[in-house]
């Protein structure tokens, strides 16, 4: 169980059922539960229900893109971060919400994005050190 389909898996699935690769992937990427890269040490849901997106999650979302360089449902190449977007955590009056490595964080601004994330880079740097 890796958590995602590597490029590896989708070929085997293809050969398997006797379909071509793309159509493997045609049908898997229509589905967003599905991933294409390992998660990240550290996972980023932004949601994206109604309650946020009236409290401003479009901003926060993008800002989390920018600052990562990468978009939803990609990892950094570091693997440090991983990011996707959800319909609703469930915490509607803390909106707009954004989870990293199962921590809540509510009424996030997109100003405040950048401190979040660099608080858990600190915390891997932190717990690599003193794992040596
Ligand atoms: S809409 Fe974001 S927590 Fe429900």
């Amino acid at each position: 169980m890796h958590g995602y389909l590597s490029r590896d898996s989708v070929v085997r699935i293809g050969r398997h059922l006797g379909l071509p690769t793309s159509k493997v992937y045609g049908v898997a990427t229509f589905y967003n539960q599905f991933r294409f890269q390992p998660q990240g040490r550290f996972h980023i849901q932004v949601c994206r229900g109604t309650a946020c997106h009236v409290k401003g999650s479009a901003k926060v979302l993008e800002t989390v893109e920018r600052c990562l360089k990468i978009r939803a449902g990609e990892t950094t190449r570091d693997g440090l971060f991983s990011l996707e977007v959800v319909a609703c955590v469930g915490a509607c009056g803390l909106s707009p919400v954004i989870s990293v490595g199962g921590e809540i964080f509510a009424g996030v601004k997109p100003e405040a994005v950048k401190g979040i994330l660099d608080s858990f880079r600190k915390k891997a740097s932190d717990d690599d050190s003193s794992d040596e």
